[in-house]
């Protein structure tokens, strides 16, 4: 088996241990019908996706929506089965796993959602949602089980005394808080948030966030933290890598993304973003982005980001742009850079 360090990709990542990676991961779906006779169409959600994650750092994932954000993040996850690629875990292709071992890593990669009252049973009371877990990897059972729930729900900020209300007795930031809780009962070391926040009012999205930040430095938590606030990215992330009709397109340190954005899709994501100091607003270049996201179905050749580009030129069109080292850890898919 060869690790993920032996593949000769980036140097960057040598001293630092990486938790998941892919390579070249791809996740296609049928297209709609099409009329009689013709071949149906490819949707190319996820395309030869290469991502590293460390162990411990939060990976910001933005992009508009549509782009294959969420796509990826199942796609890791094994929820959807990957097209073509690879996924390691621990430096484990997790396609070549057997059951059981499929089963035990599925407990350390967890996911929540956007949307917490869907991914909750509304006829389960909490305290059953969150034991249930527990119970089905036989993890916990009788007196240890009921302290293990009354512990996750402490964890999360919720009173032990409320397990047996159902979820619609909770807010919206309650019951993600519920979600989470049962995501973290199988004490998973990767955690895939999908918009975890994104319904939430402001005030209850940074006691979340917060709650992501301190659960990270309790349990040495990994995140996969996809979102379109790119605000809240700035916050909570590490490195940021910015996916565009199923490519990343850049990825780079936090920071230096935010104040050294090299990819055109980068920079004008970036300057749809209301900033509070009125001097950098004003020297700020705006860079409008025309019409929507193009269907990831038929796709000309070429830089998928030619359409919407401000710096386009005839050789976009000619071939894909790689994603190449730009600086330290800094990467950026254009030729124009
Ligand atoms: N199960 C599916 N079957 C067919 N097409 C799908 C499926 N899931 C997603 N897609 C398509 O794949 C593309 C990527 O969708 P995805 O939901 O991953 O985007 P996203 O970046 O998460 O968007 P959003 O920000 O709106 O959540 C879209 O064109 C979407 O219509
Ligand atoms: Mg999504």
């Amino acid at each position: 088996m060869t690790t993920p360090r032996e593949n000769g990709q980036t140097p960057v990542d040598s001293e630092e241990e990486i938790l998941v990676e892919t390579r070249e991961l791809s996740k296609h779906f049928p297209g709609p019908r099409p009329g009689l006779m013709r071949r149906r169409a490819i949707l190319r959600a996820v395309e030869k996706v290469n991502l590293r994650i460390r162990r411990g750092e939060v990976l910001g994932l933005v992009g508009e929506s549509g782009c294959g954000k969420s796509t990826l993040g199942q796609t890791i996850l094994n929820l959807y089965t990957p097209t073509s690629g690879q996924i390691f875990f621990e430096g484990e292709d997790i396609q070549e796993l057997r059951m059981g071992e499929l089963r035990s890593l599925r407990r350390k990669m967890q996911i929540v959602f956007q949307d917490p009252y869907s991914s909750l049973d509304p006829r389960m009371p909490i305290g059953q949602a969150i034991a249930e877990p527990l119970v089905i990897h036989k993890m916990a059972s009788g007196s240890e089980l009921e302290d293990r729930v009354s512990e996750l729900l402490q964890t999360v900020g919720l009173n032990p005394g409320l397990r047996n209300r159902y979820p619609h007795e909770f807010s919206g930031g309650q019951q993600q808080r519920i979600a989470l809780a049962r995501a973290l009962a199988v004490t998973p070391s990767f955690l895939v948030a999908d918009e975890p926040i994104s319904s939430m009012d402001v005030s209850i999205q940074g006691q979340l966030i917060n709650l992501l930040e301190k659960l990270r430095r309790q349990m040495g938590l990994t995140y996969l933290f996809i979102s379109h606030d790119l605000r809240m990215v700035r916050h909570i992330a590490d490195r940021v890598a910015v996916m565009y009709l199923g490519r990343i397109v850049e990825i780079a340190d936090c920071d230096e993304l935010f104040d050294n954005a090299l990819h055109p899709y980068t920079q004008a994501l970036l300057s749809a973003v209301p900033i509070t100091d009125p001097t950098a607003a004003r020297t700020r270049k705006r860079i409008r982005l025309e019409g929507d996201v193009p269907s990831p179905i038929d796709l000309p050749a070429g830089c998928v980001f030619q359409s919407r580009c401000p710096l386009v030129q005839p050789e976009c069109a000619n071939e894909e742009p790689e994603l190449r080292q730009m600086g330290d850890g800094h990467r950026a898919a254009c030729i124009m850079v």
